[in-house]
């Protein structure tokens, strides 16, 4: 079962599944399929997160390929001569990039997990580049919508748009050769050809042109690490979810932990007492994220102290479920030490009960917006996702401070929460999202949902979500909630503020009862959970 936010990439892995593949096998297929049908998102000019979980020996082991600072990368290069920062350069354009992981990641899975051979889950990628994907009705607004800002890069406004910069109508079909040309490269070169061959090479071209940091040694230095899972437990449950540079896995845990305290199921869905239990609970964890959470190899994240049980039960102790606290009273927690120191996701599941989670981004859609010419694929523009001064937001308004500075060879703090549930050894549910700040909330309130309130994948990936991050200072939800609700939540000092955007974007595999289960999140269109034998090419 392959859950993703393209059907046509989820057909690829399902495709990889029927020819014997396994789990990391149809992850690394279908990761490379992303690139190509989805490369708002999906990706190989970005970096990411795999979470495997080997059923035969029940071993789980996370894999971080995020993207790295280039060697070249300051701690105030986001800085202006008057010290404030530049709202754009780590946004847009060529220093926006960090070094991407996504070849190197995908590599280091295959090689050390896949069974297939690597051009054999390479090839359905390369295939759709050359031959062309419909482009869907979500990709064609996108890129007519965002014209002016894609286009600004002439190798972008290539690759993504007719001649004279003319948006491709839905159903029309896109060619990617120059992508093909690349994936065509890494499938018979592997890893290097991205690293170190004619890719690298093409890459450090483009950087030179505009004046970006990424070169050769950057590209050189570029490792995928394997790190020890972050492991929690909520109500009988096992949680297994990605530990920093992710802060998803640490503040789930963190959060399950404090709402374990309260009777949320009979609190109810949507109630305002759920709701702002809720809240309560984003807020602290939110504020503990600003401060404690960054790149392990850089700065020493008090992972124990945040994921107790004690920790919660102190903060679970600060929660009055009358009255809201407000943000400017919430500092994070200082951890009691001896010395005073110191965007799309996919799931699937093989027939062995092999799990494989990617979740990866090129941070906002188009990355950087930066196309490698000759390459044909864009980069990220994930050196956003680093403090580029302390107390000022990102562009997911998140706070941070020194911990998440920029550093050379430093990964960017990142929200992305690949997580598996398990009931007794046996997987219940593994999931993820993108949405910046919000998958951290989709991916908790997925769990509250099937564990509290005892609802199915499906429902409980449809219901309407909230969100709270501490700051700013209010409580966001989807359509859906009650009016009355509403008024609850206010009575109780909360500001509430209804969006018109939806949160995240789950894709869920899972087994009960005998039976492989997948929901994909119809929130952003196209999305299909797909097994073998099921898909629409076989
Ligand atoms: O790693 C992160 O937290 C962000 N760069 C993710 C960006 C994202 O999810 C955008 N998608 N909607």
């Amino acid at each position: 079962m392959v859950a993703s936010q393209n059907r046509w990439s989820s057909e690829v892995g399902a495709e990889i599944l029927a020819q014997g593949g396994n789990a990391v096998d149809a992850a690394v297929a279908t990761g490379f399929s992303l690139a190509v049908t989805l490369p708002r998102a999906g990706n190989i000019g970005g970096g990411g997160f795999m979470l495997v979980h080997d059923a035969a020996s029940g071993e789980d082991v996370a894999i971080d390929f995020r993207e790295m600072a280039p060697v070249r990368a300051t701690r105030d290069m986001y800085l202006d001569e008057n010290g404030d920062v530049d709202p754009t350069r780590s946004k847009f354009g060529h220093l926006a990039a960090g070094v991407p992981g996504t070849v190197a990641g995908l590599w280091h899975a295959h090689q050390k997990y896949g069974k297939l051979p690597w051009a054999q889950v390479v090839e359905p990628a390369m295939r759709q580049a050359r031959d062309g994907i419909p482009v869907s009705y979500d990709m064609a607004l996108l890129l007519t919508r965002n014209k002016t800002r894609y286009c600004a890069n002439e190798a972008t406004c290539g690759y993504f748009y007719k001649p004279g910069g003319v948006p491709y109508a839905p159903n029309d079909t896109l060619v990617q050769s120059d992508l093909a040309h690349t994936l065509e490269l890494i499938a018979e070169q592997g890893v290097d050809a991205f690293y170190k061959g004619e890719i690298a090479e093409l890459i450090i071209a483009e950087m030179e042109r505009g004046g970006g940091l990424i070169d050769a040694a950057s590209l050189a230095a570029y490792k995928p690490v394997e790190r020890d899972v972050v492991r929690g437990t909520y109500r009988g449950y096992d949680i297994v979810s990605m530990p920093p540079p992710s802060s998803g896995g640490v503040h789930i845990v963190q959060m399950l932990n404090v709402l374990e305290r309260f009777p949320v199921a009979q609190l109810g869905y949507g109630s305002a007492d759920g709701l702002h239990l809720l809240a309560e609970a984003m807020r602290l964890a939110y504020a503990d994220r600003s401060q404690h959470l960054a790149d392990p190899d850089y700065y020493d994240v008090p992972v124990a102290w945040l994921t107790s049980k004690e920790y919660a039960q102190q903060l679970a102790a600060t929660i009055d479920m009358e009255q809201a606290k407000r943000s400017e009273d919430v500092a994070p927690g200082v951890e009691p030490r001896p010395e005073g120191i110191d965007t799309t996701h996919y799931s699937v599941i093989d027939a062995d009960g092999n799990v494989a989670l990617v979740n990866y981004t090129i941070n906002f859609s188009f990355g950087s917006g930066v196309a490698v010419p000759g390459a044909g694929f864009v980069l990220n523009n994930e050196m956003d996702d680093f403090v580029a001064k302390p107390g000022v937001a990102n562009a997911f308004g998140l706070m941070g401070g020194e911990a998440n500075a920029v550093a050379a060879g430093k990964r960017p703090l990142s929200s992305m929460s690949p997580i598996m549930v398990f009931k007794d050894g046996d997987l219940r549910l593994a999931s993820g999202s993108p949405g910046g700040s919000v998958i951290i909330t989709s991916v908790l309130q997925l769990i509250v949902n099937v564990i509290d309130h005892d609802m199915n994948l499906a429902e409980a990936t449809l219901a309407p979500r909230m969100h709270h991050q501490w700051y700013p200072d209010r409580i966001i939800i989807e359509s859906g909630f009650s009016p009355d609700t509403v008024r609850l939540l206010e009575a109780k000092g909360h500001t509430v503020m209804q969006t018109p955007n939806k949160m995240g974007s789950l894709q869920t595999v899972g087994y009960r009862d005998g039976t492989f289960l997948g929901a994909s999140d119809t929130r952003r269109p196209n999305a299909a959970a797909i097994a073998p034998g099921n898909s629409q090419t076989q």
